[in-house]
């Protein structure tokens, strides 16, 4: 009881700051003409430099503007903030940016930081570019993405977390965390976006902005929980997917909007569109025309509107035919005032010259990203130890195009990047060769597009005079992100017959593969002596790349996405359900194709390194337990190789059967662990409602009694084996 009321105690000065907050708001709302409320709606762009087009200053100084996005930089950001501030209610704009992994400081994309399966990793990460980008003058990022995606074609999985709602809601926990903290109003924290609200990943095809027909229980069971996770870490918007969703638009589907999001999970913040994604209610032909798409998105519960300013053109003729109400119009004033009171702006509107010139692209943000770039390294093949360069190597060939591409590195949505900022590959290896008494000659050889500077002649030659090929082959960046899928996700160009040919030679070649998401690769599978998966891995990828070639570090990175052996195999995915006819090898009646298999070139969950783990003694608590119980699982993760290395402990339930088909398998935790050679560490897991709870017959979340499997591994091919049971 005392423990109660000091906890009340405790919460009362947060209740009475919400409640004053709530109070001011009321009190704007109520000076506020309907021009001006309708400008708190609107978000405009600006420049791709971060320019503020001429007419804004106007709008501001009128209050008809509430937020633009890509302006950026102190002195544009307070120009224009100063308009807004001399408006009759002085009601701050709030800045949004796209800082999706990093600011000026590029981290590796974020399907390459969920291949780091470190949680920390990513909050430190996203809170480092916070901090760049809040002293540029943003105060509001649109991430983190956090859609599901099982589809490699869709060019947008390498901007979430890959395939897998577990470890797609630990990230986006972390990154929401990392972003705003637990006060996104204090010094170098921004507002986060969780987006794309919702199941946009599930694009048909993989073809972006595409249709997306997911069940409600596919959409409680795998895509809303990474959502979930972000309101539960406080996230302050989310934004509305540009996908037509089981018939209705999300932009204009108030199940998803006000159903799911504002009422059965109590989501205190805004919504904004995507660009443009109201106007676009047309061409999906939910929208009669642009007023009807107007009174969509309000009843839907979009909050603001991005780019298009149908609020702005269609509200007001739609309040005088009751189409819409005044009620809808303030219930989304107050949700982006609260937003901006949360953020601290009205108090401090305006950003800091000496932040922006001394917080930007430090020492210690570059240190962080090489970190993160060395963490996300996924090493899939290493033959006969070809990595890390021996002792004793004279002479390497460096070949591939885009191992001297200081832009590429950045992947797609890289921030405010300076490209001169990077380090290349060629660079970096190239100085780690000088220290290590070694000379790098590169032949670029070939690269992502054919073109006529293609020599895989003379880096075939120069190989043979090299003890060692490292050939940096894959995907220009601008072939994923937004409207980058591809049908065809093999290596573009005539990188392929550049491997092959330097794997001819019979010198030892190590593949650095550099793509957005997984790339069919069969020959080199089979045929490279080494493959490493390195993502784009940001402003220090030539130092990374360099440190993990060179052996100082091991590569512990894990695939968070299943790599096809084939695009026919897409959607291809680990936690499938098993089918009536599960896969049987002699058995032409089971489910599979005549033509190829149905297993992956590599599963989730896999990567290699350079040295070598066991995973045993794993222990459980109890093996019955009730509905309501906690069970935990232990295991030794030893490193039994002679260097010092990161694995991956990973957790895997399957339940015997239940209401509903369950998966037969589901990732439920994972720990990443350091460890010296020799060395051993007991790792705890613990599974309890949260973890062993579904989505049942009745849609509803809960613990079915019954027998469960429970693996510990390195990859999602198992490992330690052990069962319980959840009792009646
Ligand atoms: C993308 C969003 C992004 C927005 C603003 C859209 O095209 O889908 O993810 O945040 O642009 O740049």
């Amino acid at each position: 009881m005392r423990f109660l009321m000091l906890a009340i105690l405790a919460l009362a000065p947060c209740a009475r700051a919400a409640d004053n907050t709530e109070k001011k708001i009321s009190e704007l709302i109520g000076k506020m003409t309907l021009e001006e409320k309708l400008g708190q709606l609107q978000q405009l762009d600006g420049s791709a430099e971060g320019d503020v087009p001429q007419d804004y200053y106007a709008l501001a100084e009128k209050g008809l503007l509430g937020s633009t996005l890509n302006v950026r930089g102190v002195k544009r950001v307070n120009e224009l903030q100063r308009a807004a501030m001399r408006s009759r209610l002085h009601i701050p704009l709030i800045f949004g940016f796209d800082v999706i992994h990093g600011y000026r400081t590029i981290f590796p994309v974020p399907l390459g930081e969920a291949a780091s399966f470190d949680t920390d990793n990513a909050r430190e990460a996203a809170s480092i570019a916070a901090d760049e980008a809040y002293a540029a003058g943003v105060r509001w990022t649109f991430a983190p993405m956090v859609d599901i995606a099982r589809d490699p074609r869709w060019g947008r999985i390498v901007e979430g977390s890959g395939e897998d709602t577990y470890l797609g809601s630990q990230m986006a926990r972390a990154r929401v965390l990392g972003f705003q903290g637990t006060d996104y109003s204090a010094p170098g924290k921004i507002a986060a976006c969780a987006k794309h609200w919702a199941g946009y990943g599930a694009a048909e095809g993989g073809r972006d902005y595409n249709t997306t027909n997911i069940s409600e229980r596919n959409l409680d069971e795998y895509y809303f929980p990474p959502f979930k996770a972000a309101v539960d870490a406080g996230v302050a918007t989310f934004m509305s997917a540009f996908n037509d969703l089981n018939g209705i638009p999300c932009t204009g589907n108030e199940w998803l909007i006000r159903g799911v999001l504002k009422s059965s999970w109590s989501f205190e913040g805004f919504v904004v569109s995507d660009y443009n994604a109201v106007k676009e209610l047309v061409n999906h032909g939910l929208a009669a025309d642009e007023a009807d798409a107007a009174r969509l998105g309000i009843t839907a519960g979009v909050d603001m509107e991005m780019v298009s300013r149908l609020y702005n053109n269609h509200a007001p003729e739609l309040l005088k035919k009751g189409l819409i109400t005044e009620a809808q119009i303030d219930e989304a004033v107050r949700r982006i005032l609260r937003v901006k009171f949360r953020a601290g702006l009205f108090e401090n509107p305006y950003a800091e010259q000496k932040l922006e010139d001394s917080e930007i692209l430090t020492s210690e943000h570059t240190m962080a990203a090489k970190f993160a770039a060395e963490k996300s390294f996924v090493l899939l093949k290493n033959d006969g130890g070809t990595l890390p360069v021996r002792d004793g190597v004279k002479h390497i060939l460096l070949a591939g195009a885009l191992a001297d591409d200081q832009e590429a590195v950045t992947g797609s949505w890289n921030g405010d990047v300076r490209t001169r900022d990077s380090i290349t590959i060629r660079k970096g290896l190239g100085e780690a060769a000088k220290d290590a008494g070694a000379e790098l000659t590169y032949v670029r050889g070939a690269g992502p597009a054919a073109s006529d500077t293609d020599n895989i002649t003379e880096a075939v030659e120069a190989a043979r005079n090299s003890d060692m090929v490292i050939a940096v082959v894959g995907e220009q960046q601008t072939m994923s992100g937004e409207a980058s899928s591809r049908a065809d996700i093999s290596l573009p160009g005539r990188q392929l017959e550049l491997v092959k040919a330097l794997v001819s030679t019979g010198k030892p070649v190590a593949v650095l593969l550099m793509t957005g998401r997984p790339v069919i690769i069969n020959w080199l599978a089979e045929h490279a002596p080494a493959v490493m998966e390195i993502w784009y891995p940001g402003t220090m990828a030539g130092r990374a790349v360099a440190d993990v070639v060179f052996g100082k570090v091991s590569p512990g990175g894990k695939l968070p996405v299943t790599w096809p052996l084939s695009e026919g195999q897409i959607p291809l995915y680990y936690n499938h359900k098993n089918t009536g006819r599960p896969f049987e090898a002699d058995n032409k009646y089971t489910s599979k194709y005549l033509d190829i298999t149905n297993a992956p070139q590599y599963p989730f969950g896999y990567g290699l390194s350079y040295s070598t783990f066991t995973i045993s003694d794993m222990k459980l608590s109890a093996d019955r337990i009730s509905k309501k119980g906690n069970l935990t699982v232990t295991v030794n993760v030893r490193n039994t190789g002679d260097v010092k290395a990161d694995e991956v402990a990973q957790l895997y339930i399957h339940k015997h059967s239940g209401s509903v088909t369950r998966p037969v398998r589901e990732l439920k935790g994972f720990k990443r662990v350091t460890l010296d050679p020799g060395e051993m560490q007991t790792v705890q897991f613990t599974l309890g409602p949260n973890e062993l709870g579904f989505y049942g017959k009745d849609l509803k979340f809960a613990v079915e009694p019954g027998d469960f499997d429970v693996w510990v591994g390195t990859s999602s091919e198992g490992g330690n084996e052990s069962s319980f049971t959840v009792l009646p």
